[in-house]
């Protein structure tokens, strides 16, 4: 039976933990230039309905080295655009498909695509979630960290996409998790898994980064929103800068998941300082990204 990757919860934690695994293994066949091509023979097909630098080339440049190929689609150029159905998308692209990847609005348009696919179906982030960010972030966390196992991650910022899928990385691989946000920017809980004492949400800044392993943040304003005055404002006391990275532990691991806008939900002086691992942490992408669609498509 084929597998989605809908939501972080549509793998067990065994299989994740696999796939920090596998991910390290790849990262390493690259950095050794062992060719390593299970995917031969094999097209991925690429929805995008929203900007992407990371996620589109990552995963084009991942089937590339694993030895398939890729399609950028965007619904604009396809009939999709002009009322075609999902449905009918759905089950057409799997006549020539091994995988789609999707990144848009609506959640539901993810399932109601995986549910007509006869082919995986992954899920490049939609205003609900970023699944695919936060399993990377995880692989990463454990590179630097050696566990995941009782961190503690402080998301500060916007309760968006990200921070939901935290949430859910937080319920699967018990991590301590507590997300600083103002009262109108609180991530919705998910309402298919119960959340543990072990998820605080603050409207603290200062009280979310105390003893982080981690100190996480992402724009104020995501792809598809207004941008407006009073969320800025709103937002203006929980930027990650020097002063509060201060207040966590004293190797705190900085993360963004990019892109980033400066001086905003993050300082200069932070992103380029010594507790950031940003760019470390958009490579790690390519890898998991790899690990993820040998997984699905092989
Ligand atoms: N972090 C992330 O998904 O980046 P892109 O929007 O550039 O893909
Ligand atoms: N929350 C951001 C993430 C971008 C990778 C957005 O949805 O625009």
């Amino acid at each position: 039976m084929k597998k989605d990757f809908l939501k972080l919860s549509d793998l067990t934690k065994d299989e994740a933990l696999d796939l920090i695994k596998q991910a390290l293994e790849l990262k390493q066949f690259k950095a050794n230039k062992t060719a390593h091509r299970p995917l031969e023979g094999k097209t991925l097909g690429m929805i995008f309905n929203k900007n992407s630098t990371r996620t589109r080339i990552s995963f084009e440049v991942g089937m590339f080295e694993l030895g398939g190929h890729s399609l950028f689609l965007t619904p604009d150029q396809m009939q999709l655009g002009r009322g075609e159905t999902i449905a009918d998308s759905a089950r057409v692209l799997s006549r020539y498909l091994d995988g789609i990847l999707i990144r848009t609005f609506d959640f539901k348009e993810v399932e109601e695509l995986a549910k007509h696919a006869s082919i995986p179906v992954i899920n490049g982030l939609t205003d609900l979630n970023h699944p695919i960010q936060v399993l990377s972030d995880l692989l990463t966390i454990h590179e630097k960290l050696g566990r995941l196992d009782g961190i503690k991650i402080a998301y500060v910022g916007d309760g968006n996409n990200v921070a939901y899928s935290w949430i859910t990385a937080a319920t699967m691989f018990n991590l301590r998790l507590s997300v600083g946000c103002p009262a109108s920017c609180k991530p919705e809980l998910p309402k298919e898994i119960s959340i543990p004492d072990s998820i605080e949400i603050t409207e603290d800044p200062a009280t979310a980064v105390k003893d982080a392993d981690v100190i996480y943040t992402d724009v104020w304003i995501s792809m598809g929103e207004e941008e407006t005055e009073e969320k800025v404002s709103l937002l203006k006391p929980y930027q990650v800068n020097q002063s509060l990275v201060d207040i966590a532990k004293k190797d705190v691991l900085v993360m963004h998941c990019l892109p980033a806008h400066r001086e905003m939900e993050i300082t200069s002086e932070v992103l380029e300082g010594k507790n950031s691992i940003v760019f470390d942490q958009a490579e790690n992408r390519l890898h998991m990204q790899k690990a993820l669609l040998k997984k699905l498509l092989s």
